[in-house]
């Protein structure tokens, strides 16, 4: 452990179980698992992601979160202290910080779209609206170069306004009260969901697997996706691990942030699919999935706009909650290994993500046919880049150190703490070690055309 820099520490446990799942849960569960859930067919697809959660995604969270509190630094620095000062295992932290900070880049774009989507509810433009008439305002909002670039520029100057201030103080105190709110609200919705014409339909629709609609390209989609929702490949984890002690069960604190990410990403489907099938709307209509039918349930509720306008507040918390830890990865790097300050580290960091950030801002507008990028336009290409390869890449990086090049067995056997059950080293090393890495590699494999 580095004696000579004083790292800061969690509060508690229980703030780091809410920061780590407050990460994991954002714009991931509610607004993109639903939305590819649509595209790639449902059911079939349900199962792929729940089983790479499961295999893949638990015991790689796990892995990261070891790297960082044995390294006791950002995602560079703890494979430096594990591997070596000159090790090309800090390749893979390099990585990490690049790979938080393209993704916060175009999160905050979808942020933002919460923000307005905030405003929009309390003026109550959504109230005795028409399917069609809500379908209109998100179409409305996204092609308006002006507004998602304002909500975009918003959204990142509250996350750097919070990563500024130190994630302890602020994000630990109001996770503690928005996450178990979040989860509320959306039990609300499950319901109003299962008691909906379109229950039946929604239902079927997300556990009745169907496999011939599970092509290369849905298999990459469920295990990208895994990733993507537990903020696993971008060295995050490694991050907020590096402020955990000794003592703390990593095992039971990643299956705990692990359900509550799973379950916040089913509820968000069981309250969505519903409400699409009732009002006739299409699973596979994109992006604007949850935009488009959320309104819908509000606009028939009493107090529906206060509702919506709840909601949607904390869609943007709990995407806050995710885009602090993106920034959080590259500002522990500058100022753990080059000496900046945090301040500094951060509105620098905040601002380049903001610029790199506008031509996917534009890719709705602007930019929408501009689509050199292997036919996509630039969000969907630097979305594809970092949820279908990056992430799984890092990933894959971290499950192959782990598993076969860290030879300190007794240090990573300290991966329950205190806690004495025997048989949790084993499992998991033998899935870090072989599991893990064949799923990713095959799944990558299979997209490249490799298995015909
Ligand atoms: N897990 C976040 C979500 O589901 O919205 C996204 C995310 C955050 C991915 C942080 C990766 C990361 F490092």
């Amino acid at each position: 452990m580095n004696r000579t820099t004083p790292r800061s520490q969690w509060a508690s446990r229980i703030g780091f179980v809410l920061a780590a799942a407050g990460s994991a849960i954002g714009l991931g569960n509610i607004w993109k698992f639903p939305y590819i859930t649509g595209l790639n067919g449902g059911g079939a697809f349900v199962l792929v992601y729940l089983g790479c959660i499961l295999l893949v995604g638990l015991p790689i969270m796990m892995a990261e979160f070891l790297i960082g509190r044995h390294g006791q630094k950002d995602a560079v620095g703890s494979f430096a202290s594990l591997a070596g000062e000159r090790s090309p295992w800090r390749m893979v932290g390099w990585m990490g910080v690049f790979t938080s900070f393209l993704l916060f880049s175009f999160y905050a774009v979808v942020a933002g779209w919460s923000f307005d989507y905030i405003v929009r509810s309390a003026t109550g433009a959504f109230q005795g609206k028409s399917a069609d008439e809500i379908n209109a305002i998100f179409g409305q909002l996204v092609t308006s170069p002006v507004q998602v670039i304002f909500w975009q520029a918003v959204f990142i100057v509250a996350t750097v306004g919070i990563v500024v201030g130190g994630v302890r103080g602020g994000i630990e105190r109001w996770s503690k009260i928005l996450m178990p709110l979040l989860f509320l609200l959306l039990l609300l919705l499950f319901v109003r969901g299962m008691t909906s014409p379109g229950a039946r339909a929604g239902l079927e629709f997300m556990f009745r697997p169907d496999f011939s609609k599970l092509t290369p390209n849905a298999l990459l989609d469920a295990l990208g996706h895994s990733f993507f929702t537990l903020s696993l490949g971008a060295g995050t984890m490694i991050t907020y691990g590096s402020y955990l002690d000794r003592k703390a069960d990593l095992f039971t604190l990643s299956l705990r942030i692990t359900i509550l990410d799973t379950l916040v990403a089913l509820l968000a489907g069981l309250a969505i699919f519903p409400v699409v099938f009732a009002a006739g709307l299409e699973p596979s209509s994109g992006p604007g999935l949850v935009f488009q039918t959320i309104p819908i349930v509000f606009s028939a509720l009493p107090f529906g706009s206060f509702l919506a306008v709840l909601f949607f507040l904390l869609l943007a918390f709990a995407a806050l909650s995710s885009s602090i830890s993106m920034l959080e990865v590259s500002v522990a790097y500058l100022v753990d290994e080059k000496g900046w300050g945090r301040t500094l580290a951060t509105s620098l960091m905040g601002f380049f993500a903001f610029v790199i950030g506008i031509p996917s801002a534009l890719s709705f507008n602007k930019l929408a046919q501009f689509t050199p990028f292997f036919g996509r336009t630039f969000f969907d290409f630097v979305d594809k880049l970092v949820s279908s390869y990056l992430l799984p890449l890092g990933g894959l990086c971290v499950a192959l150190y782990a598993g076969w090049f860290w030879k300190a067995d007794a240090e990573k056997r300290e991966l329950t703490g205190d806690g004495d059950r025997a048989w949790i080293y084993p499992l998991w090393h033998l899935l870090v070690r072989f599991i893990a890495p064949l799923a990713v590699v095959v799944i990558l494999l299979n997209q490249a055309g490799l298995f015909g």
